[in-house]
């Protein structure tokens, strides 16, 4: 097949396919139309570069597009997901790092008092801030704690990836006390505790069929009547471990973050209290400082 044979095949399945992931409702159908062509096509160069493609392009195509037409997500037809610097791998049955959790790891730097060596990452997931951390942090150590089997598993591999033998994954479920979980409680005092966890409210049901589908509901729905109960245990775990000037970030809905500080402060053990807004003036994350006692802390809300 000639050169200009391949630009003509990859010109009309750019179109095809971007025409029917958008009657399909994906979000950004042309986008994701180019990344299921590479893809089909074997090669991470860009396709305009492209000078042949394997015999089967045309059936494993189709078959990528049926699969993205059903609104699986891209993520998990790739196989990996972009997370700061690093491409993670993911799987069906573990949650999908989102680019809006990405600015936790800011928030760390920003916030951080002293030296930051030692770092524990509860709700880990696929790993991705232990792992972003790993990566961008050099001398860091990272402990990841997740309750699902899958999703503990693809941390470790993420992690090891990331930072090859600073990171370990400890297979817990977080509303367990310390007595229960003898090897968290004394895996402190750490510098830093960084958290996306469940967080959802049970009435509030995902719009995208992606989420609603294929996220697990142990990831979404943080339990209670206002999704704070995995939080709270969080906020609680984050208060065990944290040294003194040790800070806490931790992600949460937009309508959580009067509720997350309320909940901050009946933990206790923090002095100083933040929620930092998105740039779109949402409140998405809690910044908590671990105190040396337990004074009333003072609060404010930032905007980014
Ligand atoms: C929203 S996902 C976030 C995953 C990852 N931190 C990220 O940002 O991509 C929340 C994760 O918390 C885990 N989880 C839920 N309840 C938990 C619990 N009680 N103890 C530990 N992990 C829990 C879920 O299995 C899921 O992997």
């Amino acid at each position: 097949m000639s050169a200009s044979e391949v630009s003509t095949r990859l010109r009309r399945a750019l179109a095809g396919t971007t025409e029917r992931l958008g009657r399909a409702g994906v979000p950004s159908p042309s986008v994701d139309a180019r990344a299921l062509i590479t893809h089909a096509a074997r090669t991470e160069r860009p396709l305009v570069l492209l000078d042949e493609l394997p015999v089967d392009f045309a059936e494993d195509l189709e078959q990528l597009t049926r699969r993205r037409e059903s609104r699986e997500p891209l993520q998990l037809i790739l196989g990996r997901a972009p997370f700061r610097r690093l491409m993670l791998a993911v799987r069906p049955g573990v949650f999908i790092p989102r680019p809006e959790t990405e600015l936790a790891v800011d928030l760390l730097r920003e916030h951080a008092a002293g030296p930051v060596s030692s770092i524990v990452d509860l709700c880990a997931g696929s790993g991705a801030l232990g792992a972003a951390v790993l990566d961008e942090m050099p001398g860091t150590r990272v402990l990841a704690v997740e309750v699902d089997p899958g999703a503990a598993a693809l941390a470790a591999e993420n992690l090891e990836h990331a930072g090859p033998g600073r990171g370990r994954v400890l297979r817990a479920d977080l509303t367990a006390g310390a007595q229960e979980l003898p090897e968290l409680a004394a895996a402190g005092p750490v510098d830093a505790v960084l958290s996306n966890p469940p967080y959802i409210p049970p009435e509030a049901i995902p719009r995208e069929a992606e989420v609603r589908e294929h996220d697990p509901e142990r990831a979404l729905f943080g339990g209670g009547a206002d999704g704070l109960e995995v939080p709270r245990a969080v906020l609680a775990w984050s208060r065990r471990l944290l040294r003194p000037g040790g800070v806490l970030v931790m992600e949460h809905a937009d309508v959580q973050g009067e509720a997350a500080r309320t909940a901050a402060v009946a933990c206790g053990g923090f002095d100083h209290l933040l929620t930092v807004r998105d740039l779109t003036g949402r409140d998405r994350f809690l910044v908590a400082r671990r105190g040396d006692g337990d004074p009333s802390p003072g609060s404010e809300t930032l905007t980014r």
